[in-house]
Order: C-alpha cells, then structure tokens, then sequence
C-alpha cells in the first residue's frame, strides 16, 4: 500500500496589495516646482508596482505626473521621487587601511515596515582593480548569502584604479575611475534608497547604455535601458518577454563611451527586481538579505570577466567528451526506441558521442530507479555505449518520491534517517508534487548530511546503471502542490511584491516558510541550484573517479565551478534560435561557458528548415545537445531528412575537427575565467559596431562564427571588424575596414571566417572524440597583414579530476620564414604528433617549421605524407 498523503485544498493568497501593506511615514508633501524640474527619463520610480494613484504616491511626499508621451507607457513611473528627497545621509566617515568604514543615518520613515534606521557601509580596496562596498544593519545580522564560494586574498592594493568619494553634502557616494574621471557607480543621490527589513533600494546612474549580462532572461544581448524591468527569482517557466526563468546572475558588464569597460556583481540571493531606465540609470531591489557589490574596473571587457570570475569562482574543466555531441529527447518510452533512434543516427553518419535519457527511464517517474520493463537491458546498452566509446547522460530531478511502500524506496527511508528533506515552517518534511505519482519531497541540498545522501543515491544508481554524466533538472526548484498551502506570512506576502510569473512567490516553488538548513526559503529560494550543482559535481567526481560532467537547469552566479548549463524548453521558432546566441553570450560573461539551446527546439514541432539551421549553430554551441519534449515529432538528425543529416554531419565534422581548440579555450577559461563563446564586443571594445552584435559569435578570438538565422537566404550580412580573415571554407582572404560583406549561403553551410594572425590545433573529425583524440594534429596559420599568427594548444588526458602536472601546453607562432611550436610544459600524456601545417595569407616561400625543437621541417607542398608538412600559400 502506498503511503497516501491527503491532498488538502491548495491554498491559495489572494491578491493583497503589497504597497497597501507599508506604513505611513508622515511624508512632506513633494514641492511641485521640483517635481516638474524632474525630465521623464530621469525619474525614479516611488511606487514601484501597478496599484498606485496620485493619493497614495502623494502620501509618501513623492511627485505624481501622468507621463506626457504616450510612448513608452506604462513603464515609465507616474509617481517619483523629488530631487534631493530626504532618505540616508552619512555620519561618521573613518578611513581603514583597506577602505572606509561609514556610518549612514535615516533623517525620515521609509514606506516600508521596519527601516534599519543606521546602517554602515564597508568599502574594502580588495585588488586595484576590484572595489567591494557592503551596506550592512550593524546591530542586527542579517541573511548573506553563503554563494557563490568566495575565497579571495587579503586586500591589496598599489595603484587602484578607482577612487571612493563620499558626495553631495555627504548625501551619497561615488566611485571613480582615477584615469578619466568617468563616474562607475554613481549613488551621489540617494533619494530613493531605502534599507529596511524586505525591502532594499539603490540607483546607480550609468556612464553609458551599453550594458551587458544581468540574466536569466529572454533578451537581446545588449540590455535594453528603456524602462527595462528584470526579476530575478528562479523560475521554471519557457522562455518569454519579461517573465523570470531558471537563473540568477545579477553582474552586468558595461562599456564606458571612452571604450573602458567596467563590471558590477550584487551578492544577493534574496528575491531581486532590477529596473534599467534611459537616464540612464540602474535600480536595484531587493526583498531582503544586504547590499554586497563587487565593482570592477577592467579596463577592458576581458578583463572585468576575469576579475568577476576571481570573485565568484572560474569554470571547471569539462572532460574531454562532453564536447562531443549529445542526443537526447523526452518522450522515448523504452530501451527499444532508444537503441533505434542512436542506431538510425550512427548510421546515417552523425556522430553520437552521448545517449541520453529523459525521465522516461525510471520507473513511476521515481529518482535512483530504472523501468525493469521498458527499460530492461539498460545497464548492458550503457556498457556497450561504453565499448564503443559512447557516454551515457541522465536525467535526475531533484525530488524524490513521498509515498512509495516504507522500506521500498531507500530515496526516501534513507533521506527520512538523515533528515535531508526540507522542512515546512511547523518542522515536518515539506510535501509538494512534481513528477511522482502522488507526492513529492525534496532534499535540502544545504543540510550537512546531503552530500552523504545524494552520494550514497548516486552511487547506488551508478553501480546498476554505468551512467557519465548527469542532468539535474526542475530545481529552480519546482513543484505544483501544496496539498497544506502554505501559511500566511509576511514571506510569502512581503510588503513590496516582485513582479514574478504567476503573481506569488510560490508560484510553482516551494512554500516562503519551508525551512532549510542554511535557513528560510525566503531568502534561499535562488540557492537551490546550486546546491544541488555543487553536491552532484563533487558527489559525481568522487564515484566516476574522473572530472564530472553536469549541467543544471536552474543557476546562479559562481554555478561555472560546478558544471554547465541548457537553455531548456525553448520553443521551435525561428525567434527562439535567435535568442539562443544571447543567450549563450549571456552566460559566457556569467563564467559558465559549457551552455547550449536545445537544438532544434523544445515545446512545440519543428520543421526541417529551422532543423536544418538549428543543427548548424548548435554544433557551435559549446556544449552541443538535440532535445525534444514528449509526444513531438522526431527531430533527432536522421529522422529530419537528407537535407538536415547533411547539414549536420558538415557541421559536426568542422566541430570535431576544431576539438582541441575548444578544449584549449575551456582550459583558458578555467584558468584565466576568459570566455569560450566569446561576444564581438568582448574582442573588439574598441570598435562600437560590435556592440549591438548578438546573431554572430567567436569561439575564443580566432574564429567568427555567423549562422544563417533563417531559411534559405541566397547571402547573409556579416559584420567583420578590422583586419585580415579568411573564409574557413575556401580560404580565400577578405580584408575588412570593419565593414559588412555580403556572404552567399546554401542550405548546408554555416558560414564561419577565421582570423588572420591566428594558429588553429586540428585533428580528424571521426565517430567518437576518443577517435579524434588519436588522430595527427593539424596546424591551420591564417597569417595577419603582417605575415605574423600565433595560438596554442592545450592538452590532457581529458577525465582526470586532477591532473596536476601531466598536461602539455604547445605555444605557436609564425613569422618570417619559421613556423616555431615550443612547449611550456610537456605531460607524460603528449597531444599526437603535429603532422601537417597548413598556412594561409602571403606566407614566405621558404617557410620553416621548428617542432620543439627536434623536428625541422621544410615547408613546402607535399600532400599524401603525414609526417611532412603541408604547405599552402593561399592568395
Ligand atoms: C523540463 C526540462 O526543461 C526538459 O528539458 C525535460 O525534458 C522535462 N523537464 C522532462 O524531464
């Protein structure tokens, strides 16, 4: 019999309005000459919320002008604040050997219960390049989030870049870059901050519109600063306009108009709405926790990702094989249909590197089970994958079933002994409902004891079923029932309501009350995935005994340390892969490079052209995977048709044939936190054209990539900044002023240019990585106008978690006469032999290869020998 837990009727809030709720502080009434010296775009909003009227925003001494331009409405705010309105003013200033300690005072009563009426400021000169400022209620603690895992080196400074200057009558901050002078955070009015218990505000005004990052959303690369409003409360929903989905991630990259680029990171785990306004000027509002900000000073794009990346934590090393590509759907109901859909695809030449399987394979949708029926024979097809040297991915979803038989389900008993499962607000174990069949509960991936719990599942799974890699799934978290609502509690009705899909914060989550370890769900909510990413990346590591493969649905900022990322359940619409670069981009500044779209989309059938276009970006998306939801037509390569397969394994084969660059870029990033997937604008700072560029990307600075977006144009627009490139197919030179060029496109072709002064590690593209891991390495020199290219090579086993000194890095360069390829390190573990070089761009006839300095090569034309070189002068 199973263990039935009553459904009782979900309860549900009504629509209690959040600004009804705060208190009336006796507010001066705003000064109308003031109010009218106010222009549109500079207003900040003193309702924030749909439900306010001139008498309300009157009553809190602020200014009420219905917008004067239709345009644009409703977001711009018809209630703000007056210039110079009283809020904090600083009272005690003392200057520390690595920063300021201040006091700041609040002269009048906020609109929201229970102001921190002093609140101190801590600016910490952490590095020249990285401010820390923290506003903090130094009388009573409150919740900081213990994410990302920051471990930074004692402050040290020499010649900071910025200058911290309290302003205005002491009514506000700045902080400067010394060099020019341009104002990085500009808090110098803080008429509208407010610092009480749930509810923190602060402006910044920007030096400049271009603005980057601030995720997870659907959204063009370049934020919008046009009333643009984004929330930030983890969220299973598809992507759509305006609606808050998976992630957290509150950095944003901007490019000063000098071409400077700086960065700001909020630590904030608690609920957050963030408002960008043509001022242009950036509100940030939190529902609790502190006011933690990360600034950095660049100078340029690269660098602030690097020093974000020093703070919150710097990607890990994917292994070797997850860059292969992944098959996968939702939806294939057994083992049969599993071995078919692989088989038709290896037949038809694509080469699989993973199988995957959606939750079809366990049984009752339950976590750490397989469906002995359907499913029968799963372990011996995963060491067969194996054989062949294929991987084996899974779905896991977070919850685990309430109401199997006791002592049939070790999920659960096991889970209930070690107390891991969250909590509701009265201490017994918080029930809800996702896929199981009557009830669901949920580990709290905080709890000391869950490590040893979600080892102990892992492993018990892993011993039945050999699996590689593992998709954690739903864990924004998600769920659907409350079968004992939740009660009613100023966290689950704050005072200020974000504007979250579906109206409560509960929506599709966990209750506000639900008790955790690390504490309420409250202020956790956004925790969840990556304490779920982080248990499974080590827990995974420790039983495979090699470099884990994840990638998490729901994240947050530092997530990169533990695994990747999907960009899941996008619609199959020629919009969505669009969106799908930003999207990659977005993460690429959030240091989680190993991210991907489904290919070819998610929700909804899609068609053989989208397909067809879809497949060719998505063999550039780092991390490269076809999923489907369920009851869909197949859209797997080989059931789209002659034209997909061909597009793919084209494709597919440039990927495979490009391996060790990409893996040498990871290894970049892992090391130096620089990008995988790299915007232009990330590469050319300098060249404002590249800023609004979001349908092309780099993979690291030496090959530009722009997908045909569309069905079957006869020639696409390419953006080319200055410089020589050569057109990866033809190598034919196209020299760019920074220009467009109007490139043809067939129906097979992702156009891709490589960069002149670049050298490129190739291999062979086979079936497998570990087949393309054996084969020579292939040099490709696309010289610069000068005759000059460089690059390298990084290279290792490709799985061990540690590889501590067995790894080679080969540095190339050319020049003159020579082609020079010197190590920095040589591992026990060397890259195949380097068999062919090919040079393009006006290369000296007598060109030279020097190989470590054992191996001479003339360079000459030679076809045929794999121990001599090739030598190509293109053009
Ligand atoms: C939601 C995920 O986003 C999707 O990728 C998956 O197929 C379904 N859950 C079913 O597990």
């Amino acid at each position: 019999m199973k263990r039935i837990i009553l459904s009782l009727i979900v309860v549900y809030f009504g629509n209690i309005s959040a600004n009804d709720k705060t208190t009336n502080g006796n507010f001066l009434k705003a000064d109308p000459s003031q109010c009218l010296a106010v222009p549109q775009n500079e207003r900040l909003d003193c309702w924030p919320g749909s439900d306010g009227n001139q008498e309300k925003c009157e009553s809190r001494g602020c200014c009420w002008s219905p917008p004067n331009s239709v345009r644009g409405l409703p977001n711009i705010p018809y209630c703000f604040y007056q210039p110079k309105a009283e809020s904090y003013k600083f009272t005690n200033v003392s200057e520390l050997p690595d920063g300021i300690s201040a006091f700041l005072e609040r002269s009048s009563k906020s609109p929201y219960p229970r102001d921190v009426s002093t609140i101190q400021l801590i600016v910490t000169y952490q590095s020249d390049s990285i401010l820390r400022f923290k506003i903090i209620d130094p009388s009573n603690p409150r919740f900081e989030s213990p994410f990302p895992e920051i471990d930074l080196p004692q402050p040290k400074t020499e010649n900071p870049l910025y200058k911290f200057n309290i302003e205005n009558d002491k009514q506000g901050f700045k902080i400067i870059r010394r060099s020019d002078d341009s104002v990085i955070f500009d808090a110098s009015d803080l008429s509208n901050f407010i610092y009480s218990d749930q509810f923190l505000q602060i402006t910044t005004k920007l030096p400049s519109t271009n603005i980057y990052g601030l995720g997870e959303e659907r959204k063009r690369f370049r934020v919008s600063t046009d009333w643009k409003q984004i929330t930030f409360f983890n969220h299973d929903a598809a992507p759509q306009d305006n609606v808050n989905i998976y992630g957290t991630h509150p950095f944003y990259l901007l490019v000063e108009n000098s071409t400077n680029a700086h960065g700001v990171f909020l630590k904030n785990s608690n609920g957050l709405e963030l408002v960008l306004q043509p001022t242009p000027a950036l509100t940030y509002r939190a529902i609790g926790g502190i006011l933690d900000f990360y600034v950095f000073l660049g100078p340029t794009p690269s660098d602030v990702l690097k020093q974000y990346q020093e703070v919150v934590g710097k990607p890990k090393m994917p292994p070797y094989w997850s860059l292969g590509f992944h098959l996968c759907r939702w939806g294939i109901i057994d083992l049969e249909s599993t071995k078919k859909v692989l088989q038709r695809n290896l037949d038809a030449g694509i080469p699989i590197e993973t199988q995957w399987n959606d939750l079809d394979y366990m049984e009752d949708h339950n976590d750490f089970t397989y469906n002995k029926s359907a499913f029968g024979g799963l372990p011996e097809f995963v060491q067969e994958l194996h054989k062949q040297g294929r991987r084996y991915a899974i779905l896991i979803d977070p919850g685990v079933s309430g109401s199997e038989l006791p002592g049939s389900y070790p999920p659960y008993d096991r889970g209930v002994e070690l107390d891991v499962f969250v909590k509701n607000s009265t201490g017994q174990i918080f029930i809800g409902k996702v896929w199981n069949s009557l009830t669901t509960v949920f580990p709290d991936f905080t709890h000391p004891n869950a490590y040893t719990y979600w080892k102990e599942m892992l492993k018990e799974f892993h011993d039945l079923v050999p699996f590689d890699g593992a998709w954690i799934d739903m864990n924004e978290p998600s769920n659907s029932e409350w079968p004992y609502g939740c009660p009613d509690s100023e966290l689950e009705n704050p005072p200020y309501r974000l504007n979250t899909d579906g109206g409560a914060l509960h929506e599709k989550t966990f209750c506000m009350t639900a008790k955790q370890h690390l504490g309420v769900h409250y202020d956790i909510h956004n925790l969840y995935g990556i304490s779920e990413a982080n248990i499974t990346s080590r827990a995974l590591s420790e039983i495979l005994g090699e470099r884990s493969f994840i990638i998490s649905r729901s994240t947050f900022s530092g997530q990169g340390r533990y695994g990747g990322h999907w960009g899941g359940d996008v619609y199959s619409t020629w919009d969505e892969l669009r969106y799908s670069i930003p999207h990659l981009l977005d993460f690429s500044l959030f240091g989680m490079p190993l991210m991907g779209s489904d290919i070819c989309g998610f929700n909804d059938n899609t068609t053989e052209p989208l397909c067809n276009r879809w497949m060719q970006l998505g063999a550039f998306y780092p991390f490269s995977r076809n999923h489907n939801s369920e009851k869909l037509m197949d859209q797997d390569p080989a059931a789209m048709g002659e034209q997909v397969i061909r597009s793919s394994i084209k494709a597919l084969n440039i990927r495979y044939s490009l391996l060790p660059f990409l893996y040498t870029l990871f290894w970049h990033a892992s090391k130096n936190g620089s990008t995988v997937a790299r915007p232009l604008m990330v590469e050319f700072p300098d060249d404002p054209n590249t800023y609004d560029i979001d349908t092309a990307f780099l993979w690291g600075s030496a090959l530009l990539i722009a997908p045909v977006l569309e069905d079957n144009p006869s020639s696409i627009s390419v953006y080319l900044p200055k410089g020589r490139w050569y057109n990866f197919y033809d190598r034919k030179p196209l020299n760019s002023k920074g220009e467009y060029f109007e490139i043809a496109v067939d129906r097979e072709t992702i156009p891709l240019f490589i960069r002149g002064g670049s050298i490129i590690p190739m291999q062979t593209p086979a079936n497998t990585t570990e087949e393309v891991r054996k084969s020579d390495i292939k040099l490709l020199v696309a010289l610069d106008e000068d005759g000059k290219a460089s690059g390298n090579l990084y290279w290792d086993d490709g799985v061990s978690v540690d590889v501590g000194s067995d790894y080679t890095v080969l540095e190339f360069s050319a020049e003159g006469n020579k082609v020079d390829v010197t190590s920095s390190n040589l591992g026990r573990t060397p890259p195949p032999k380097i068999s062919s070089i090919e040079v393009i761009g006006n290369g000296n006839q007598n060109m030279m290869a020097d190989i470590l300095g054992i191996d001479r090569y003339p360079v000459k034309v030679i076809c045929g020998n794999p121990t001599q070189i090739l030598y190509y002068i293109t053009h």
